[in-house]
């Protein structure tokens, strides 16, 4: 399988193409890594990736949208150190996903009034937002700087610059968030002004030693936001800036959130943890409405993917729905250079090795989504490895089983 071949990003050579995906373990605990987030890091890299990527984490105090997310700081280097020791002790190579939420927050996690491209009222936080002035832009593109340097010291080989999924350089590049008169709105051009500022302070961090991922969006997934033409665009302009490989995703946490994932939301289970009795029951309310229900298909992104390989030259990473050594030799055949993995890799760790014995193996998450819905509030597991469920979220399960037509 070409997925067995080693693979570069910038200066950095992973041993096969196989890379875990941010995907948000909720293991953090007062915005630091812990014990049980080293052990599932360290279950993915003995189980045979590449490269496995620590998610999303803040590159400031206003970054943050979780209490247990990372904050990327000097303080914390010393236990991130003990994960990367580990993850290169097992052979596979460390990344940190880094990234500032913008409106996605509230104000007892983000240390006051949360910020954005614009002032407004974010409704899927719900939250009031005020917009950032062009100081405050130039001081979050140094912060991006100064989380390269960090991740350097704490032992991570890459970084991947969370631009994407309606996160704060997405809320810049997209009409539907920002409406600013000044040099950072208008024309596409100048929605990409914040884009650029923070890449050349990454790109500046990270030297001649360390490789630059950049997830990023192929469509917004809702009319109003970015298509596919945009995003191509805002491609080529990270090819310009000396990106070493994009990460092709889409969608807009904050008004097609399963465009990103896929599949349906389990509503009862995301509101079943939730401690804030309003949120709990306005989410249970209004849950449906606002997470409008996306088709799943294995390898959901590939049609768009390939209009981004037809005019791309730098490495390309799929991701989206790739769960079977069918799929993964597929996207490698249509010459994307890695191949990035979230719930096949939550459901089975070592699924990289498994496919190494047995090149038709399929993982079996069955894309419910339950992991997504508990991210909110615990730590990320797949239902299938959580026994005893109350019962209402067995029967949610089970119906979204029925009418997605996914089989036990
Ligand atoms: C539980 C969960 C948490 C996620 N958190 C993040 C995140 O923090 N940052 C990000 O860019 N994508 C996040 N994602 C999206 C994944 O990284 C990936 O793009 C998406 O799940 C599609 O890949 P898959 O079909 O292999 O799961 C998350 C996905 C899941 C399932």
């Amino acid at each position: 399988m070409k997925l067995f071949t080693p693979g570069k990003i910038g200066p950095v050579e992973l041993r096969n193409r196989s890379i875990r995906s941010a995907a948000f373990e909720g293991m953090g605990k007062d915005n630091g890594p812990t014990q049980m987030l080293r052990d599932y890091h360290l279950s993915v890299a003995k189980g045979g990736v590449g490269m496995t990527t620590l998610a999303y984490a803040g590159i400031c105090r206003s970054a943050l949208s979780f209490d247990t997310q990372l904050w990327l700081r000097p303080e914390i280097v010393p236990s991130l150190r003990e994960i990367t020791d580990g993850i290169h002790a097992a052979g596979a190579k460390a990344s940190i996903q880094i990234g500032h939420c913008g409106n996605m927050t509230h104000r007892s996690t983000a240390g006051g009034t949360p910020v954005g491209a614009c002032t407004g009222f974010n409704l899927y936080s719900p939250t009031f937002v005020r917009g950032l002035r062009e100081d405050e832009l130039k001081e979050i593109a140094r912060a991006f700087g100064d989380a390269v340097r960090t991740a350097r010291d704490a032992g991570f080989d890459c970084v991947e610059v969370h631009a994407g999924h309606g996160y704060l350089i997405s809320q810049f590049l997209s009409p539907y968030t920002n409406r600013r008169r000044d040099r950072f709105g208008g024309s596409l051009d100048a929605r990409m002004t914040f884009m650029r500022m923070c890449m050349e302070e990454v790109m500046k961090a990270a030297g001649s030693d360390m490789g630059v991922l950049v997830k990023t969006n192929m469509r917004d997934g809702f009319k109003g936001g970015l298509e596919i033409d945009d995003c191509l665009t805002v491609a080529r302009e990270l090819e310009r800036l000396g990106t070493h490989a994009l990460v092709l995703s889409g969608g807009f946490v904050s008004k097609a959130p399963m465009y990103v994932m896929r599949g349906e939301m389990p509503i009862y289970s995301m509101t079943y943890y939730m401690k804030q009795l309003w949120l709990k029951y306005g989410v249970r309310m209004a849950g449906k409405m606002m997470i409008k229900t996306e088709p799943y298909s294995d390898l959901y992104f590939l049609d768009d993917a390939r209009l981004f390989r037809r005019e791309l030259k730098l490495p390309l990473v799929y991701v989206g729905g790739a769960v079977d050594g069918e799929g993964i030799e597929k996207v490698m055949g249509e010459g994307f250079e890695f191949v990035q993995m979230g719930r096949a890799l939550l459901r089975e760790p070592d699924f990289v090795n498994r496919l190494a014995a047995d090149a038709a193996h399929r993982c079996d998450c069955d894309h419910v989504n339950y992991c997504i819905a508990r991210m909110y509030s615990k730590e990320m597991r797949c239902h299938k490895d959580c026994p005893g469920l109350p019962r209402r979220i067995q029967k949610e399960i089970s119906d979204i089983k029925r009418r997605n037509g996914i089989k036990d």
